[in-house]
């Protein structure tokens, strides 16, 4: 897909479903949540690119605590428009995690295949704990039993962009979450 005029990109944003401040908020009690679990311990906040880049740079400057920053890219196969839970490791983390508390910071958690994978392989490199916190969750469209540790917003079955969502990686740069139709 390719998108060369704004009045077709801003007509496919359907509606705001949750807006800046509302992500702000969110934020706050994300970083609460994480500076009270973790005071004084070796913390690495892993984000999985490219869906997370945004909430992890906003989430990170809300921790307070000391903590490190780790970014993984992984590539997730698809089956029509779910993941298939083939996930394969585009480019990993720099650092053994053994002596760190991870804390995966995801962007939103959909059948949950992405997110399964990747706890079980961050599982087996023995970590001294390991949590996720994620932005946005779907759990209608849950396939595996898995259940974010602090999950911001729960949403209902729609195609969403923003704040580092993509649609054919356009509106990744949208301050807020919208709901996105061709139609
Ligand atoms: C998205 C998102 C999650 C995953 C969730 O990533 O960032 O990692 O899908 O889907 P699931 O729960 O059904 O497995 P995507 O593969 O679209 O790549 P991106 O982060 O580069 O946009």
């Amino acid at each position: 897909m390719r998108l060369d005029s704004v009045k077709e990109y801003e007509r496919r944003i359907k509606s705001i479903i949750i807006t800046e401040d509302e992500i702000k908020d969110g934020l706050k009690r994300a970083g609460e949540y994480i500076n009270a679990l973790y005071d004084g311990n070796p913390i690495l906040l892993v984000s999985v690119l490219k869906g997370a880049f945004v909430f992890m740079a906003d989430l990170c400057r809300e921790v307070t605590v000391p903590c490190e920053i780790g970014f993984m890219c992984v590539k997730s196969y698809f089956e029509g428009t779910s993941s298939s839970g083939e996930v394969s490791v585009v480019m990993d983390l720099d650092r053994d995690v053994k002596d760190y508390h991870l804390v995966v910071v995801e962007d939103i958690i959909d059948t949950g295949r992405t997110l399964k994978k990747l706890l079980d392989m961050l599982g087996d490199r023995k970590p001294l704990s390991l949590n996720v916190v994620t932005l946005l969750d779907k759990p209608d469209r849950r396939l595996v039993d898995l259940k974010a540790d602090l999950s911001l917003f729960t949403i209902p079955d729609k195609f969403v962009i923003g704040y580092g969502l993509d649609c054919a990686e356009y509106y990744r740069n949208l301050p807020y979450i919208g709901e996105y139709s061709e139609i």
